[in-house]
């Protein structure tokens, strides 16, 4: 398939926009920018579209899609919408907050992997919202990657992935959030974050007491169905095989200079990831690819280099990686939930 490429970077085009609605309406699929990470858009409703998506990513046929709107008027999809959920899209919406709630009919089972539910989200960025809003429909979207790869945040990663494989990517400079938006299941009781973003735990729970953190690492550990079924597979890992590093500062920098001299004598290709501190407590940095993701203490910083660094090891055929790990607070908790993931539990507390 020839894929039409476009890199607008940070000019609103509104051709660009008009043809992406059009490939929409004729059933095709778009790689479109959000302020979370790039996604993968077809016409939510059209399940013959949204089965390109699947196809295109190799993503499993049970992983349900996020749907999004360019309004906070979604009841021509969801049977209800539940007052505490309202209080959270009015405070978040646009923004990187997935609601999932009881579906209506009007859902394709596609969309949803046969779930009756479907998350919902309105996402902040322009182009997203203006192709939403043309297109008169919502838009399922996966993040644009090759199914268990990183999330993509630049147009570059997107072509990466998807070149030849969808019919339009369109580049709008560098996704702002950097990480998947937190998604949040309001169809049980007590309401539970099924994946920590950017909007914490924290900040949920000052708008909702309720609110509980449900740990789909841990789930996944214990074998348990995970309620996003998304957690259950291998995600956001590059080849490399990672080494997530847990403690207090310096006994996890004394682990991580340990790690990186065994490693030396077996002559790996050795990459490290972690902050700009870490950076200079590494005894051998000249002798290793070491990538970081921003001060200690810049959380935002942290959450946007994330995938960018876990492809860029990638790029440069590393054999083993070794991660800083992070206490999981506030937007932390997301970066853990990834690197998590990424590292397959493969974790060691010091
Ligand atoms: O920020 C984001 O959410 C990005 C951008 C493109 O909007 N999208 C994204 O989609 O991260 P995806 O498909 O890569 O991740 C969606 C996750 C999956 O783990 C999926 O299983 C879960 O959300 N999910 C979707 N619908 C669900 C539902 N009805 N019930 C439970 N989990 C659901
Ligand atoms: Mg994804």
């Amino acid at each position: 398939m020839k894929t039409f490429k476009i890199n607008i970077k940070n000019e609103i085009d509104e051709k660009v926009i008009d043809k992406a609605v059009e490939i929409l309406k004729d059933g095709g699929v778009v790689a479109f920018p959000t302020e979370t990470v790039y996604g993968l858009g077809a016409d939510a409703l059209n399940e013959r579209a949204v089965d390109k998506i699947f196809k295109a990513k190799g993503r499993p046929q049970d992983n349900p899609l996020i749907v999004h709107v360019s309004s906070k008027n979604i009841k021509d999809y969801v049977e209800e919408v539940p007052d505490k959920a309202r209080v959270l899209m009015d405070k978040f919406w646009p923004g990187p907050l997935t609601i999932i709630l009881s579906k209506k009919d009007i859902i394709p089972n596609k969309t949803s992997a046969n779930l009756n539910t479907v998350g919902v989200r309105m996402p902040d960025n322009i182009i997203a919202r203006k192709i939403i809003e043309k297109l008169g429909r919502p838009v399922a979207a996966p993040s644009a990657n090759i199914s268990g790869r990183p999330s993509p945040t630049t147009y570059e990663r997107c072509v990466e992935d998807l070149d030849g494989k969808v019919d339009m990517i369109i580049g709008y400079g560098e996704s702002d959030v950097g990480i998947e938006s937190t998604i949040i299941d309001y169809t049980d009781f007590p309401p539970a974050i099924l994946r920590p973003g950017k909007i914490t735990f924290e900040e949920i729970k000052i708008l909702d007491d309720n609110v509980v953190f449900s740990n789909e690492g841990s789930q996944y550990i214990d074998n348990k169905k995970p309620k996003a079924p998304g957690m259950k597979y291998r995600h956001y890992a590059p080849k490399a095989p990672i080494i997530l590093v847990l403690g207090e500062k310096s006994h996890k920098e004394k682990k991580i200079n340990e790690l990186i001299s065994l490693y030396l004598k077996e002559n790996k290709k050795i990459g490290v990831l972690g902050s700009t501190s870490l950076g200079r407590a590494l005894k051998e940095i000249k002798k290793v690819t070491f990538l970081s993701l921003g001060e200690y203490n810049s959380e935002y910083n942290i959450a946007r280099n994330l995938f960018e660094n876990l492809r860029k090891f990638d790029d440069e055929n590393m054999e083993i990686i070794i991660a800083e790990g992070y206490k999981e607070k506030g937007i932390y908790a997301a970066v853990m939930n990834r690197l998590k993931k990424a590292a397959s539990y493969n974790i060691i507390e010091v």
